[in-house]
């Protein structure tokens, strides 16, 4: 595991939007696995100012994003589809029919999440794959739980999450109560895994993350046990390593 300090929000969106302009410039159809959250948009920001610039072309790029609410249309604001769309893909030139994002409108669990784990093995699996880290430790909708998840599939989100999510909703009772996800399975199949972690309210899960036991409580503890993870974190992130 690769740990990567930056000094604030601005350094670490830019250190992580290095590591995927890298894979993109030699592997111009690689298949990026995306995140949604506040963290990654300043790593999307800074991606498009180099396509604007004519460093990055997205053409050949093929994406899977990590997970959905269940039930919310790819209209609705607050879903992550419309938020990889108004935060990344309709900025770049990436072709619309090689993202990927679960179809949240599908009310068949099983017959969706299977499919997705399909569009992933049809792609080879994914080159490079950005996550985010829950304040529970959490990884795509990965919740704390007695076992790791395998593949994508449906959860119950925690309170702790509903709780964390309520603000970019009307009221808590908007907050969708379930996603489709990948699974811890699915996350650790990917060759490379960039984890990005800002803010001081992030430092005990981070420590725990990468300095505690591996444990399914953890979700993301396991990122310990891949072979090519890199960790990018602020310093107030960093604050208990
Ligand atoms: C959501 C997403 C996660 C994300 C997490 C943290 O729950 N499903 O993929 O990592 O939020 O988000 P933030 O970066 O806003 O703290």
């Amino acid at each position: 595991m690769r740990i990567i300090k930056a000094k604030d929000y601005d350094d670490l969106s830019r250190k992580a939007a290095n590591i995927i302009s890298a894979q993109v410039l030699l592997k111009p159809d690689c298949v990026l696995g995306l995140a949604t959250g506040s963290t990654p948009i300043g790593t999307y920001k800074q991606l498009i100012e180099w396509y604007n610039k004519g460093d990055l072309d997205f053409s050949e790029t093929r994406s899977v994003n990590l997970d959905e609410y269940r039930g919310l249309t790819r209209d609705n604001d607050q879903s992550y589809y419309y938020f990889m769309y108004n935060n990344l893909f309709k900025h770049i030139n990436i072709n619309m029919e090689n993202t990927n994002v679960p179809d949240g409108t599908e009310p068949d669990s099983d017959k969706e999440c299977s499919r997705y784990e399909k569009v992933i093995e049809a792609y080879g699996g994914v080159d490079l794959q950005l996550l985010g880290l829950g304040h529970n430790g959490h990884i795509g909708f990965n919740e704390p739980d007695k076992d790791f998840a395998q593949t994508t599939h449906c959860v119950d989100l925690t309170q702790s999450t509903i709780e964390a999510n309520k603000r970019f909703f009307a009221s808590i009772d908007d907050v969708p109560k379930q996603a489709y996800t990948m699974g811890i399975g699915t996350i650790m199949k990917a060759r490379k895994i960039l984890l990005v972690v800002s803010g001081a309210d992030k430092a005990q899960i981070l420590h725990d993350v990468l300095c505690g036991p591996v444990t399914p409580e953890v979700p993301a503890s396991i990122l310990q046990l891949h072979s090519d993870v890199i960790v990018v974190a602020d310093e107030a992130a960093m604050a208990k390593l």
